[in-house]
């Protein structure tokens, strides 16, 4: 049976940096022998002005029933005076529960070239190569109660809720440590144990659970503290476990040491293999339709499902080289821009990186 793989281009910037991925995915289908087939769904603000809610049943079934998922991004002034439930943020989440895509792998890889545009110097993020392994399904983003109540005195009163079950924490923590055994053979857990319980909990069970891995080793580390590690010295890091709000945190910061968050892609992964893949970067919708947004996490997030919901190893690297390929014949988008180098808008990269598979074939 072919796989389905559905594309859901969300809101803002996401149907330009799709259309880029979908033309390397194409490419792949056409040229090399790639075989699946391609369908398309609405998620997001896209979805609630067509349907009426941020994450309709059609796309659920359509997401069910497919390999993998790629996804632009969702979101928008538009919709964020909305009542909760139909904001597009809500979509997304309620997709990443419903799959049970518990498991955020999101690499922060420097490409060489990009040496230059990283906001730290040159020395500090050499060969950087970072994975962030992030709680996605658990934690302060889903806990409850939540809300916003009105106290005795008239007051607004805003609350979540931080709960980690011990089965959570051990299946993304057996998810970072396997990550870990495959690559440099570090783990470095990070909570705030020191002030938050459901943390306490989260550094007990990742110190037990590290003792089926013994090969890998296994650093805690507070979040204020790998905030501010990730800028001093990042390339001490080899993965880095956390929950679904440092992990939300971190990784915006880790991407501005690979040069521009248009550089990252992630992989929300579920028990089965199954997975969404998307950019970690928002919709931007201020520079939406303008032809200049970065295409390039998306199209490393079409590799990143080639090679974790495909098992298509060999064309997830040949990504990576394209678009080494187009970096090193110095074509940059905006963001990644510098002296000495061309800028090229949304289309004409995602052109470049087709240009580049087809040299490389
Ligand atoms: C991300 C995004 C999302 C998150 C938003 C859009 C809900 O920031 O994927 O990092 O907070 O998880
Ligand atoms: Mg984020």
């Amino acid at each position: 049976m072919t796989e389905k793989i559905l594309i859901l281009p969300g809101d803002g910037i996401g149907p330009e940096i799709v259309a880029q991925a979908e033309k390397v995915l194409t490419y792949l289908i056409n040229e090399c022998g790639l075989k699946v087939t391609i369908e398309h769904g609405l998620l997001g603000g896209s979805a609630v002005d067509a349907t009426g809610v941020p994450l309709p049943d059609a796309t659920l079934a359509k997401a069910r029933g497919s390999a993998a998922i790629l996804l632009g991004a969702v979101g928008g002034v538009a919709w964020e005076s909305m009542e909760r439930a139909l904001r597009p943020e809500r979509g997304l989440l309620a997709i990443r529960a419903a799959l049970g895509l518990f498991a955020n792998l999101r690499p922060a890889v420097l490409f060489p070239q990009l040496a230059a545009a990283s906001s730290l110097k040159a020395e500090y993020v050499r060969n950087l190569d970072i994975m962030i392994v992030r709680e996605l399904t658990g934690g302060l983003y889903f806990g409850e109660p939540r809300g916003i109540r009105t106290l005795d005195d008239g007051q607004r009163q805003g609350y979540n809720t931080l709960v980690y079950s011990e089965r959570e924490i051990e299946r993304i923590a057996r998810v970072a440590f396997d990550v870990a055994g495959k690559r440099r053979g570090r783990v470095c857990s990070v909570d705030k144990a020191n002030v938050l319980e459901a943390t306490e909990l989260w550094r007990d069970v990742v110190t037990n659970v590290a003792q089926d891995y013994p090969a890998v080793e296994l650093e805690h580390m507070y979040v204020d503290n790998a905030a501010m590690q990730l800028v001093r010295a990042p390339k001490q890091f080899d993965v880095m476990l956390t929950t679904n709000l440092f992990g939300d945190v971190l990784s915006d910061l880790a991407s501005m040491l690979t040069g521009s968050i248009g550089m990252l892609p992630s992989a929300a992964l579920a028990r089965d293999g199954s997975g969404l893949y998307e950019p970690i970067h928002g919709s931007a919708p201020d520079i939406a339709g303008q032809d200049i947004a970065n295409p390039l996490a998306t199209i490393l997030s079409l590799s990143m499902l080639l090679r974790y919901s495909l098992a298509e190893i060999k064309l997830a690297d040949k990504i990576g080289l394209a678009i080494s390929q187009v970096l090193s014949d110095g074509l940059r988008t905006k963001d990644i821009h510098s002296a000495g180098t061309r800028c090229i808008g949304t289309s004409a990269m995602g052109d470049a990186v087709v240009q580049a598979l087809a040299s490389l074939s």
